[in-house]
């Protein structure tokens, strides 16, 4: 199965597009659930900015997919009362191209630059001054001739999102003032989330039915919405439209969903570590190849959630499945039941 059909798949699909136009998205940090060290700094930066009447300062947000960066991208334009444009890492080929967008900018715009860790050399070279002192160097002519101009700016904003800290240069990030981790959010958290929208999209869902979609949605906003959909077509077809306990958890039982939000696949992977590799530590590549995944996706998309449930390590020498993985998955542990201590 493809990643992007899996339901609980935290990356984009296009089904959440379509999700994007109804209002699930947050437009204030007030309606931003959640994050709460993130919105605070947020909320201090924005207010004194504002104070001062400057623009913000380049913000670089970090997390795994689902989790909110794009949100609180257009959240931060919308507090500063600002406009935003948006682009990503791979749409912008070459230097000019985002020469031709910096050009277009306001006084106190903010250019929303997604999956910038995969920005090419020759157009990061082209950001630095840009970000640092609001210039762009300019060559004109050829050869002997050539000569090299300076084009002033107006002061803007870059808000930088990636799911891979790691790959976001030294110098790219020593450009960005505030750097901010997204966490995966808490029970309570996602149960809000997942309230807010059944509200915004009139459906009945009681206590117990947001609690167990919250519980199993790994951790991420993304999965929490898509589950609730799928879980009210479901009681749509064989209950009365509700959102209970129960017509949740028979909902997810047939998608496949287990206890703790892990699908076929992320089990799939946790067996072949277990029972091909003898529960490691096995390299990402060898990994990959076993269950015929690029390795990029294990790495953003699924050890995530698995390092923050400890049923994976990473190692030096590769991937470890920890005893938890063994006991979700059922099977025996290598060293043994833990011995009854006898008094
Ligand atoms: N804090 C939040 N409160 C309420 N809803 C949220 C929150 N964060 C995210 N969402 C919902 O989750 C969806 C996914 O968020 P978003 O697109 O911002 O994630 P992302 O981190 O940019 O993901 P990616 O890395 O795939 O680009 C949004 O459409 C929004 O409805
Ligand atoms: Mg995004």
């Amino acid at each position: 199965m493809p990643e992007e059909e899996r339901i609980v798949s935290p990356k984009r699909r296009e089904e959440d597009k379509q999700i994007a136009s109804f209002p699930l998205r947050p437009r204030s940090l007030d309606e931003y659930i959640g994050q709460e060290r993130v919105k605070e700094s947020l909320r201090i930066c924005i207010q004194a900015a504002q104070a001062r009447r400057e623009p913000l300062d380049h913000i670089l947000l970090y997390g795994p997919p689902g989790l909110g960066k794009t949100t609180l991208a257009y959240i931060i334009a919308n507090e500063m009362g600002v406009a935003i444009k948006t682009t990503s890492g791979p749409a912008i080929e070459r230097a000019g191209d985002l020469a031709a967008i910096i050009t277009n900018l306001q006084q106190g715009d903010v250019l929303f630059i997604d999956e910038i860790h995969r920005l090419s050399r020759a157009v990061e070279e082209v950001l630095y001054p840009a970000m640092e002192d609001f210039a762009l160097d300019i060559v004109i002519g050829k050869g002997p001739s050539a000569r090299s101009i300076r084009l002033k700016l107006p002061r803007f904003t870059v808000i930088g999102a990636t799911t891979r800290l790691a790959l976001v240069t030294s110098p790219l990030r020593a450009r960005f003032g505030q750097v901010y981790r997204l966490d995966f959010y808490d029970v309570p958290a996602l149960e809000a989330i997942v309230r807010r929208s059944a509200n915004l999209l009139q459906i009945a869902l009681d206590d117990a039915g947001a609690h167990e979609i919250a519980r199993r949605s790994r951790g991420t906003p993304r999965v929490a919405n898509r589950l609730l959909r799928r879980i009210r077509d479901y009681a749509t077809v064989r209950g009365d439209g509700t959102i209970t306990l129960e017509v949740a958890r028979e909902a997810l039982a047939l998608l496949d969903v287990d206890e703790l939000g892990l699908d076929e696949i992320d089990r799939r992977l946790l067996r072949v570590i277990i029972e091909k590799f003898a529960g490691g530590p096995v390299g990402l590549e060898t990994l990959a190849a076993a269950i015929s995944e690029e390795p990029d996706t294990i790495m953003d998309v699924y050890e995530p959630y698995l390092l923050q449930l400890g049923f994976l390590m990473r190692t030096p020498r590769g991937r470890v499945a920890t005893r938890r993985a063994y006991e979700h998955l059922g099977i025996a542990y290598p060293g043994g039941p833990e011995q009854p201590v006898l008094f």
